[in-house]
């Protein structure tokens, strides 16, 4: 399975902060907003990970993130020239996927919640048609919708409707098999002129081949694309590191406990990033202080296995 980061985009909606580097780098309160569908990615076990932006932004990120290796995964960097579409990821990344399932999140989407991993996981496990979440939402006019029939079957997928069909809104992280770049490769752009990746969606629901997981009301999503949902995402993840004293979305975590990193390369990214509060996090998870839940103190989990089997493995 592959995973594509999408972090293109012309990013007006935030100017002037997004005048001089894309918003994936801005921070959300103590890490830049990338990490956190990174992680994603990682937790559902996914370590070959394109990053598309535009042209001016790719070299930043490479200067972030590098080749991933600190990380315990492969990153590799392409351009999308012009903001035509989400799904024309799927366009650009053809060769990168080779004959391979591939997930992909949009750059600006942050999930937090218990069990995110295994759900992932078992979303990339299916290798026949496509998997993507909902979640219910205020304001479903602002994103891709599920309409439902009366019996609660999903009928449609439809791009920011302009009257309620529902108020479960499509996510941004999508599961697809090979099919995906074919039908990327077949579609006309949309009123918007754009590549909608709902139309993909829609494409594999008429085909009885779309899978669409309801995300329950424990699991938080933020898309973090203006001003304010920045900094409600923010507020949420200051909130939960305060108040737990732990890090979310910490890529050298998951790839420790993922066994991707040793503990040395895991020591060696703490001195890296020092008195931060990121570097003590990591001190404590290389000096086994933190606590996950459902296994004893002192033991690292296997993330994304079930509950019962987040046994120490080593
Ligand atoms: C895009 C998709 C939409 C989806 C949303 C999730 O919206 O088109 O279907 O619900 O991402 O973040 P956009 O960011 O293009 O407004």
């Amino acid at each position: 399975m592959k995973g594509i980061i999408l972090a293109g985009g012309s990013n007006t909606k935030l100017y002037p902060m997004t005048l001089i580097t894309c918003k994936q780098l801005l921070p959300v309160y103590d890490k830049p907003l990338i990490y956190y569908p990174m992680t994603t990615l990682m937790l559902a076990g996914i370590r070959d990970i394109l990053i598309i932006s535009t042209r001016d932004d790719v070299p930043k990120l490479k200067r972030l993130l590098g080749d991933g290796k600190q990380f315990g995964i492969n990153l590799s960097y392409a351009v999308q020239e012009h903001p035509d579409g989400l799904a024309q990821a799927f366009i650009i990344g053809e060769e990168f996927i080779g004959n391979d399932c591939v997930a992909m999140i949009l750059g600006d989407n942050i999930f937090y919640g218990n069990g995110l991993g295994y759900m992932l996981r078992q979303a990339g496990k299916v290798k026949d048609g496509a998997t993507i979440f909902s979640i219910y939402v205020d304001k479903p006019q602002e994103y891709g919708v599920v309409e439902l029939d009366e019996n609660n079957n999903p009928v449609a997928i439809i791009e920011k409707p302009e009257h309620t069909v529902s108020s479960y809104a499509v996510t941004g992280i999508y599961f697809y098999d090979n099919r995906v770049v074919e039908y990327a490769k077949a579609l006309k752009p949309s009123a918007r002129g754009k590549l909608e990746i709902t139309d993909i969606n829609q494409r594999y629901l008429e085909d009885g081949k779309l899978n669409i997981k309801f995300m329950n009301r424990g699991f938080s999503w933020f898309e973090a694309d203006d001003e304010i949902n920045i900094s409600r995402a923010a507020k949420y993840i200051q909130t939960i590191e305060k108040l737990q004293g732990i890090q979310v979305s910490v890529p050298e975590e998951i790839a420790y406990n993922n066994r991707w990193i040793t503990h040395e390369e895991l020591m060696q990214s703490a001195q890296r990033y020092g008195k931060s509060p990121y570097g003590q996090h990591l001190k404590n998870v290389a000096d086994g202080r933190i606590l996950y839940s459902s296994i004893k103190p002192g033991e690292r989990p296997i993330w994304g296995t079930e509950d019962e089997s987040l046994k120490q493995k080593d």
